[in-house]
């Protein structure tokens, strides 16, 4: 098989920034992807449907065409009645919950469920999808394990109170999360990156440190990556595409204390492709890319199709001020359009 052509995918998780930022990536995503999942943790981060409704028509004026769906950043003071209100004028399509502390812009996040319980509540009786940052914040716990320790600590205790609430757990890093998103109901779903179907954290930390192979959640042992490529390959409804594409200048990412966060948004097909031919499983793709994602959100299916050839694509050192995943490498296919 030397083209491939599928429905036209859509990104469940991405990064788009603001201001210059904005203006230089939102046509990489527009170019694959119809629609995305934007994340909200801008500076200040959005939290009120006002400002998501503001961050949206700067998106579609950066990528004429494109369809950005919004979420609303939880803190602790979150309002119930605007964040219902958002959904249901279409304003909001997601509430993201970020542990305060976990990441990127995450210091004005929840620092304990317990506080916005009336949101979570009010989310599951309008169906509303919370996307959620799967990671523990206490010092004590070792940023290898804070995925799985979210998981029995908070995600699990959280479901058992609302077993109704739709929940995605965004970029799955663990053979943990995946076990736990299989053994969920069907109101639980799981994005999975390229780079965590890619990398394990030797890639990050043989032979030198690699700060461009550095996000959050970080990269984890083979045996995760090979329980991720399982999962995403293997057909289930429960997982799909979300690239985390997180873009940081070079010299933000070169220092001492270098940004978490990988900008993948140019090759996101490709990168993700070649993980299904490796995996003997092209048929797949289409599934994981255009379908499983929207149908857990309720949307429609998007119309067209886009089409990858197998052409040699050499990825470039850096595009703007921002270094690509796979920067320097050839993938084997090529986005046609
Ligand atoms: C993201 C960012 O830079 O905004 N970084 C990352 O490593 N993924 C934040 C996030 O999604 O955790
Ligand atoms: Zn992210």
């Amino acid at each position: 098989m030397d083209t491939l052509t599928i429905r036209r995918p859509d990104d469940w998780h991405v990064h788009l920034r603001d201001g210059a930022m904005l203006q230089a990536v939102a046509p990489f995503t527009a170019r694959q992807f119809a629609r995305a999942i934007v994340m909200p943790n801008l500076v200040p981060p959005v939290t009120t449907a006002a400002a998501a409704r503001a961050y949206r028509e700067r998106i579609i004026a950066a990528a004429p065409g494109f369809t950005p769906l919004m979420t609303c950043y939880l803190t602790d003071a979150a309002d119930p009645d605007d964040l219902a209100q958002g959904f249901a004028d279409g304003v909001f399509t997601a509430a993201k919950l970020y542990p305060a502390g976990a990441t990127t812009n995450s210091a004005n996040g929840v620092t304990d469920l317990s506080r916005i319980y009336p949101v979570l509540e009010r989310m599951q009786d309008i169906g509303m999808v919370l996307c959620v940052h799967g990671e523990v914040t206490d010092p004590d716990v070792d940023v290898f394990d804070r995925e799985a320790v979210f998981i029995d600590r908070v995600l699990g205790p959280l479901l058992r109170d609302l077993p109704g609430l739709r929940v995605v757990f965004e970029h799955a890093t663990t053979e943990q999360a995946v076990a736990f998103v299989e053994a969920a109901g069907d109101t639980v779903a799981a994005t999975i990156t390229p780079q965590h179907l890619h990398l394990n954290r030797n890639a990050m930390l043989v032979g030198g440190i690699r700060p461009h192979a550095y996000c959050l959640p970080v990269a984890k042992r083979e045996q995760h990556r090979l329980a991720l490529r399982r999962a995403a390959t293997s057909g289930s409804p429960k997982f799909f595409l979300g690239t985390d594409s997180a873009p940081h200048t070079r010299e933000t990412k070169e220092a001492a204390c270098g940004c978490a966060g990988i900008f993948n948004a140019p090759y996101a097909l490709e990168s993700y492709l070649a993980v299904f031919e490796a995996e003997g499983a092209l048929d797949r793709f289409e599934g994981f890319a255009s379908e499983h994602g929207a149908r857990f959100y309720g949307l429609p299916l998007n119309d067209g199709t886009v089409t990858l050839e197998r052409v040699p694509t050499d990825v470039p050192a850096q595009i703007g001020a921002v270094v690509p995943f796979h920067a320097g490498e050839t993938l084997a296919w090529r986005f046609v359009g």
